[in-house]
Parts: C-alpha cells; sequence; structure tokens
C-alpha cells in the first residue's frame, strides 16, 4: 500500500492546488467579486428589513409607505439567489477544470513511470473517486473563505457606524471561530489522511480479491479473504465514523462559539433598548439592523469550518496526486534531452534528432544491462538484430527477452550500455517516433470491454477502415470480429487473446507500415495447426522488416533467419 508521502503543512489553501490549475485563479477572482456583492446584499437585506420592522412597529408607517423597501427587500433576496447560481456555476467549472488538469497531468506522469510499482485500484481510486472529492474544495470550501474574508469586514463596518460596542464585542469574539477551527483541522487533518489510507487499502485489497477470486476458490481460501475483506472494511467504517464524529463535534463548538457571540450582542443591545439608550423608531432600526448582522458576520467562517471536513478528503487525494506528478521517472524511461555531439555549437538547443524510421533498421545492443529495482542486474547483453530480417530470441525464461523488447519502446531503460537504431542511440531518437515505428505484441495483450474488432482497431491512432481490421483478424486467425470481449480478457482462450494482439500487430504494420515488428512469445498458447496457419500468413509481412520474436518454438525458430541465446 502508497504510505502518505510526508509533505510540508500546506493548509487547507493549497497553494500548489490553485498554482496547478490555470483556472483557479481566475475562480479565486469570481469568488471575490461575488462575495463583495453578497456582502453588500447581506448589509442592504438586513438594513431593509429593520428599517421596515422598526417602520411598522414603531414608526407607525403603512403599508403603501413601507413599499420601496418591500421592492428593494425583493430586489436583494433575488439578487442572493441569482449570486448563489452564479457562484454554483463558475464553482462547478473550475472543479471540473482542475480535476481534469489534475488526472491528465497524473495519467501523463504515469505514462513515463515504471510499470507494476502501483498498485492499480489504489490508482484507480485515486484518480476517479480521490479527484472527484475536490468538487467539495472547489464548490463549498474555497467560496466560503473568500466570504470569510469579505463578509465579516463588510459588517463590522456597518456595525462600527451603527453602533460601535456590538462592533467591538464582534471583533473580540470573531477570532475564536478561526482559533477553534484550526484546532480541530489539525486534528481533522490527521484524520482524514488516514481515512484516505483504509479507503486506499480497501480499494487495493479489494481489486486484488476479485482479480485473484477463481484462483483463491481453487485453493480452498476463498473464505478465509472473506474475513481479510471485514477487516479492512471494518477499519474503514472505523475511520470513517471516527472522522464523521470529529466534523460533528467540531461543528457543535464553531456554532456554539457563534451563538454565545450573537447572544452578548443580543444582550448589549436588548439592556440599551430597556434602559433608552436606542430609543424610538431610529434606536430600534439600529438594534434590530445589528442583531441581524452579528449572525452573518459568524456564518462564512461557521461554514469554513463545516466545509473544511467534507473538502479534506479531496486534499489528501490532491496531495497523493502531487506525490505522483513529483516522482522520479525511472532512470532512463524517457529520453533525457542531450546535446548532440557534433555540430553542438550551431544548434545547441536541438534536443532530439528526430528521424522517424523509414526503412528496416539495424538495431544493436551493446554491453547492455538491465536492472529492476531491488533485483540483481540482468547479465550484460550484447547483440546485433540485423536490418529486414527475422531474428528469434530463444534464451531461457527470466532471460530478459520481455525486458529487452520493452526497452526498444522505451519503456524500460538500461542502466549500462546502449541500445542503437541504426547506429543512433535510443536516447538521442524521438521516442514519439520510434514508437510510431514499431509494431509490438506484449506477452500478455491487454484487452478492453467490447468486441473483438474494437480490440484491433486500438492498434492504431485513427479509425482503421472495416476492411482493413477484418484483413488483420483473418491473417491471424483470431476469432470473429463480433464476438465479445470482457475486459481482462474474460471470454477468450489464452490462445485466442494471443491472436487478438496478433491481429493488431498485423493491422498497425499494414496501415502504418512500421519498419520493426516486435513479437513476444505469440504463438505460446497455439496448438502446432494453428501455429502454422498463423506464421504462414505472417510471411508476407515479415518482408523487409527488422522483426524481432521472443520464443522457443521450433516452428517460430524455422522461420528465424537468425537465433540468439544468451
Ligand atoms: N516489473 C518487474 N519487477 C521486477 N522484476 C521483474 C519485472 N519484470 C521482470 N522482472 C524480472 O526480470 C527478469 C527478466 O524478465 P523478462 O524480461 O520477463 O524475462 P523473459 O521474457 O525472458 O522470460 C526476470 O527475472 C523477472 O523476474
Ligand atoms: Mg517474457
Amino acid at each position: 500500500m502508497t504510505q502518505l508521502a510526508p509533505k510540508p503543512d500546506t493548509g487547507a489553501f493549497d497553494r500548489r492546488l490553485l498554482h496547478r490549475a490555470k483556472g483557479a485563479t481566475v475562480y479565486i477572482g469570481v469568488c471575490a467579486g461575488l462575495g463583495l456583492a453578497q456582502t453588500a446584499c447581506v448589509i442592504a437585506g438586513a438594513w431593509l428589513i429593520a428599517s421596515l420592522i422598526a417602520g411598522a412597529f414603531a414608526g407607525g408607517r403603512d403599508l403603501a409607505s413601507l413599499a420601496p423597501e418591500l421592492v428593494g427587500l425583493a430586489a436583494v433576496l433575488a439578487a442572493r439567489a441569482l449570486l448563489a447560481s452564479v457562484q454554483e456555476a463558475a464553482a462547478h467549472r473550475a472543479a471540473a477544470g482542475v480535476k481534469s488538469g489534475l488526472r491528465r497531468q497524473a495519467l501523463d506522469k504515469l505514462m513515463h513511470l515504471p510499470s507494476g510499482t502501483r498498485h492499480t485500484g489504489e490508482t484507480a481510486n485515486l484518480l476517479v473517486r480521490g479527484v472527484d472529492a475536490l468538487d467539495a474544495y472547489f464548490a463549498r470550501y474555497l467560496p466560503q473563505l473568500v466570504l470569510a474574508a469579505i463578509v465579516p469586514v463588510g459588517v463590522l463596518a456597518v456595525m462600527v457606524v451603527a453602533y460601535p460596542p456590538a462592533a467591538l464585542i464582534v471583533l473580540l469574539t470573531l477570532p475564536l471561530i478561526p482559533l477553534f477551527g484550526i484546532l480541530i483541522g489539525r486534528y481533522t487533518k490527521a484524520r482524514a489522511e488516514r481515512q484516505w489510507a483504509s479507503t486506499s487499502a480497501l480499494a487495493h485489497h479489494f481489486a486484488d480479491l476479485v482479480a485473484g477470486l477463481p484462483t483463491l476458490k481453487a485453493f480452498g481460501r476463498a473464505a478465509k479473504q472473506a474475513g481479510a475483506i471485514e477487516a479492512t472494511t471494518g477499519e474503514y467504517r472505523r475511520r470513517s465514523m471516527a472522522l464523521l464524529r470529529v466534523a460533528f463535534c467540531s461543528a457543535l463548538v464553531l456554532e456554539l462559539a457563534a451563538s454565545l457571540s450573537v447572544a452578548i450582542v443580543a444582550v448589549t443591545v436588548g439592556v440599551q433598548l430597556v434602559e433608552g439608550g436606542l430609543a424610538g423608531a431610529a434606536g430600534l432600526q439600529t438594534a434590530l439592523l445589528v442583531l441581524i448582522l452579528a449572525p452573518e458576520a459568524y456564518l462564512p467562517l461557521r461554514n469554513v469550518g463545516a466545509h473544511y471536513h467534507a473538502s479534506a478528503e479531496g486534499l489528501a487525494a490532491a496531495e497523493q496526486v502531487f506525490g505522483i506528478l513529483a516522482e522520479a521517472p525511472e532512470p532512463g524511461a524517457e529520453p533525457a534531452p542531450e546535446a548532440p555531439q557534433t555540430g553542438a555549437a550551431a544548434l545547441p538547443s536541438a534536443p532530439h534528432i528526430a528521424p522517424p524510421l523509414r526503412r528496416a533498421p539495424t538495431i544493436m545492443f551493446r554491453r547492455t544491462v538491465f536492472a529492476y529495482p531491488g533485483r540483481d542486474p540482468l547479465p550484460e547483453l550484447s547483440l546485433t538484430v540485423p536490418a529486414a530480417q527475422t531474428t528469434v530470441l530463444t534464451a531461457r525464461s527470466g532471460a530478459g527477452k520481455s525486458t529487452l523488447l520493452a526497452a526498444l519502446l522505451g519503456f524500460r531503460r538500461p542502466v549500462g550500455g546502449s541500445i542503437a537504431f541504426d547506429g543512433t542511440d535510443l536516447t538521442r531518437l524521438d521516442l514519439e517516433a520510434i514508437r510510431r515505428s514499431v509494431a509490438w505484441l506484449p506477452q500478455k495483450p491487454v484487452l478492453i470491454d467490447g468486441t473483438v474488432a474494437d480490440n484491433v482497431r486500438l492498434a492504431v491512432p485513427y479509425e482503421p477502415s472495416d476492411p482493413a481490421v477484418a484483413k488483420a483478424i483473418a491473417a491471424a486467425h483470431a476469432p470473429d470480429g463480433r464476438r465479445r470481449v470482457a475486459a481482462s480478457g474474460a471470454g477468450l482462450s489464452a490462445g485466442e487473446a494471443a491472436r487478438v494482439g496478433l491481429a493488431r500487430l498485423l493491422l498497425r504494420a499494414d496501415l502504418l507500415d512500421t519498419p520493426v515488428l516486435l513479437l513476444d512469445e505469440p504463438t505460446a498458447h497455439l496448438d502446432a495447426d494453428t501455429e502454422r496457419a498463423v506464421l504462414e500468413s505472417f510471411e508476407p509481412y515479415r518482408e523487409n522488416r527488422t522483426v524481432l520474436i521472443a520464443s522457443h518454438r521450433d516452428a517460430v525458430r524455422a522461420i528465424a533467419d537468425r537465433e540468439v541465446d544468451w
């Protein structure tokens, strides 16, 4: 399970989050503008209500004379509703932008990180549910934070003019709310992170379990796993309830502090009314204005506290996404832009020599060493794959054949030695161009939910024509194009899945005219007859291409121009 990365205490106002998101700064500006308008509405509304009540009860005004205030009040209420809906729309727009930006950046980064080090279930949970939790941050928390900075100032200003003692009380008690909020917030942050960790653990565990269910059943361990899931779920429930408890308690504390403060204002104003300090219709109006405005001063601060809990989960997830973004790519997974060795003075800024391979290249491994983290490096390897020929790698299982093929696509980088296409080092070539020039059949082709034809179509970056797809399917002896495949290949046998993978390779070779073909154990799951048929239809595709096949099968070795073992 991934641990939460240790991090600087960024507080709830995460600068990186706003920095990462282009639209977010604009959004804060919109919030501030709306906040000012809302403050004006709050003050105008309070003033109108106070003058209506004071006018009707103490000033003896009739309905007709109160009409302007009534109309004004209706307008203020309508304006508040309008502002709220504009706020909501802006929030969702900003949140959507930030979320898709974060997801895109994270996916981009994940593409360049070594595969297999992150758990799929956890990463999926983080990028889908976790990032979605940022909605609460953008739609609820941030606007309230902005309001909390504007409304109290506006309200206090009015109170100072209307009745200074009340302003003093509010000024003294107002800091209690953020103080309590911060104290509780510190406690909540740790809890939210722990709760997020157990959500991830649950997702992780569950994904593993579902994937391995048949195996577990076969070994009679399924029931035991139910116990483990129960434990993980129990942990998740406990953490969620703990977080909710804190959230409720904090709401209670903040509510209490605000209520007591308003009560003090009310008592002060009430005493003044009774003792005649605030006399007549004007006095009543002032008293009412202060009483109506006092709770408004505390409201946004209380809301900040309340929404902090809802947004904490999103922030914890965002932290993890930043963790992914900050991760260093695998040493060498992506070629570091390197200054050309010759003519560097003339072209100092040209990072790549970008030659998409136009003809079948010679591929050379010179004293190449691969290593996986925490493992001994694989033995050093030197080999030449001749241009426009078929080379079969017959090294024993675990010798690094799949690693070597993945390295040609830049998915793995050697820790020593070099790989060169036609004499140019792979690190100096444009990786995108190399990938466009290669058709690759991985050892375990990844299948998606859809038909066989849908799966084959993935082989090229655009929509291929139906006849081209049908041709590839036929040549690979793959199952009928209309057959349904569930995600992860359920519904196809291993041999059928391998031939769907082969159909992809053939389609790509055909349509993109790739000069390099890489096949990782293409016939491992096939019977001898099917294998022969498949190799026969593969024959024309090999012409004028550099073909590299990892395989131990005799039929494959028979078609090779060259065999390599190490
Ligand atoms: N993601 C990985 N993490 C750690 N070790 C790996 C990983 N992938 C492969 N290996 C190890 O690297 C070695 C070579 O693997 P591989 O290239 O798949 O061999 P081959 O295809 O020749 O059977 C093996 O010992 C294997 O266990
Ligand atoms: Mg392999």
